[in-house]
């Protein structure tokens, strides 16, 4: 099942093209944008250099529903312009194929039909203009451009869920009018596109991608893939590292170890009760309603879950150096795990820990215009969803309360601030948001060790990367327990899931310091982190 909140997370950073062509069908790109380049006007094909992030806003002209009728407005390029939208009914097909849930998982969308959106274009103001249109239910986001006064249609093959049935039924389809300046990025995601794919292919993408984009190795290991661990060899505070390489979650990974450097897209740590049990901890839980939340489970469970996950992940347990694990407080441990417990996963502090890392120095694609982009059409898509994950952050920076995006940005403008210094000012950890204390994955751990005991105060823009690297582990591999690594001595840690040899480079090896990495620039492909910054 696709995970809402992982979408909604990738499109905010991740602008709007990474669902295009994965529909039902498989890949279907439903055009070769590189291939209209030549005939592009240059200037289209760059961020058009203007005063004001409010003129880089996609502009809103609409919703179409099955009900709402055709909506008119004038476009940049044409200036006739006409959109409706109709259900198209569900398509039933045999399927035989070796990959039964995912072909289950097919079925179960073609049931729920699709659509089609009717745009019509008349009155271009230059044969050499076009107009750029995303259209985005808060399930999808898809992109079209047109150059022809003409009637186009954009097909939807099938609906995610039921529940964007039911939202396109009520709410319609927004549509946005793009600044032009929009295309260039838009064009240099397509690179990106394979990543989401479930399939062999998919996975390949996402390895190609690393390898190429991060100098990631994937050695391939000896099997068995999986190990049989011994609880008894296993103790609190040891760390799992996961890194998912396939599917939706892959797709999402793999973009977030590119910007923020790490080998590991997500994080768990291990609880030993009194009477022995094995237990892990784990902030980004998926429950039954699709919410992403901290929860506290038996390993038994856990581990079934992972070895089901069919985005193929790797998991890597982290140990603690003795000397720590001597030290660590677990009376206090389970005491901080139980008080989070069932809380929220920390969607603010994950966005404005990538935004940190990335507004310094946007890897190219990326940049503020992106971001602010994307901030806004989420706005109109789905207001609450919204203000909850990024007007409150954003009023916190400004020392404001209850200023929507637009006078958020009228407000920075007002102070002579740019949009981007307001995005890095950091996140302060007394800041409680109005659904509680957020807390990533890796900030759940760090914060379970400082109660632990066996850390200092920390930052909180502290990120997977940074949490590996801390000398915290256990580093004489002797001591790793023999069911680790297949018996392979070669790694520093110990791996118990993947086919590929997980990497974790400089595992191990810089003492923890107050306000660690606060001002830490670090990005791709070398990821040089100057010291103690
Ligand atoms: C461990 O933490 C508990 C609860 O915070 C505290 O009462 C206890 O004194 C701590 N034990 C040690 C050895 O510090
Ligand atoms: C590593 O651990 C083994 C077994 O406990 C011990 O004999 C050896 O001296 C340790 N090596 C180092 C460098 O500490």
């Amino acid at each position: 099942m696709m995970n809402r909140f992982m979408m909604l997370l990738g499109l905010v950073i991740w602008c709007f093209v990474i669902e295009l062509g994965f529909g039902v069908n498989g890949l279907k790109v439903p055009f070769r944008p590189k291939d209209l380049l030549p005939i592009l006007p240059k200037e289209l094909t760059t961020w058009p250099n203007l005063h004001s992030a409010v003129d880089l806003l996609p502009s809103f002209v609409g919703s179409i529903g099955p009900n709402s009728g055709s909506i008119e407005w004038k476009g940049a390029c044409f200036y006739g312009n006409e959109a409706r939208f109709e259900f198209k009914n569900s398509v039933q097909t045999d399927v035989n194929d070796h990959d039964e849930e995912e072909e289950e998982d097919k079925k179960k969308k073609k049931s729920l039909g699709g659509g089609v959106i009717y745009l019509e274009t008349s009155a271009a103001h230059s044969w050499t203009c076009m107009d750029l249109y995303v259209f985005a239910t808060p399930y999808r986001v898809t992109w079209d451009y047109y150059f022809s006064a003409r009637e186009h249609t954009l097909e939807i093959d099938s609906w995610e869920e039921s529940a964007e049935l039911e939202y396109v039924k009520q709410h319609g389809i927004s549509v946005f009018l793009m600044p032009s300046g929009m295309l260039g990025t838009l064009m240099s995601l397509i690179d990106v596109l394979p990543l989401f794919s479930n399939s062999a292919w998919g996975q390949k993408s996402n390895i190609a991608f690393l390898q190429k984009h991060m100098g990631a190795s994937f050695e391939r290991r000896a099997k068995p893939w999986v190990a049989t661990i011994n609880p008894d060899d296993v103790h609190s505070g040891d760390f799992l590292a996961l890194s998912k390489i396939r599917g939706r979650w892959g797709g999402f990974e793999t973009l977030e170890k590119w910007v923020t450097g790490a080998f590991a897209g997500h994080t768990a740590v291990c609880l030993k009760d009194e009477d022995g049990k094995l237990w892990v901890g784990e902030s980004g839980h998926e429950n039954e309603k699709g919410e992403e939340i901290i929860v506290v489970i038996p390993w038994e469970e856990w581990w079934e879950l992972t070895l089901k996950d069919n985005s193929n992940p790797h998991v890597a347990l982290l140990p603690l150096h003795p000397e720590l694990r001597a030290k660590f407080n677990v009376t206090a441990a389970w005491a901080y795990a139980w008080s989070m417990s069932g809380k929220p996963y920390g969607y603010h502090n994950m966005i404005f820990s990538w935004i940190d890392t990335i507004a310094d120095n946007y890897p190219p694609p990326l940049d503020t215009h992106l971001v602010i982009s994307a901030m806004s059409m989420w706005t109109r898509v789905q207001p609450s969803y919204a203000a909850n994950m990024w007007n409150e952050a954003l009023n916190k920076r400004l020392g404001t309360e209850d200023l929507d995006l637009y006078e958020i940005i009228a407000e920075t403008e007002k102070r002579g601030m740019t949009f981007d210094h307001l995005l890095t000012i950091p996140e302060q950890d007394e800041w409680v948001y109005s659904d509680g204390k957020s807390t990533t994955c890796v900030a759940f751990i760090l914060e379970m060790y400082k109660e632990a005991g066996i850390l200092g105060p920390l930052s909180s823009s502290i990120q997977i990367r940074d949490a590996y690297m801390l000398k915290i582990f256990e580093s004489n591999h002797t001591r790793l327990p023999n069911w680790c690594n297949n018996g392979d001595k070669q790694l520093p840690f110990c791996q118990i899931l993947g086919e590929y040899r997980m990497e974790f480079p400089h595992y191990n090896t810089i003492e923890p310091y107050a306000k660690m990495n606060e001002n830490c620039p670090s990005l791709p492909p070398t990821y040089e982190r100057p010291v103690s910054c």
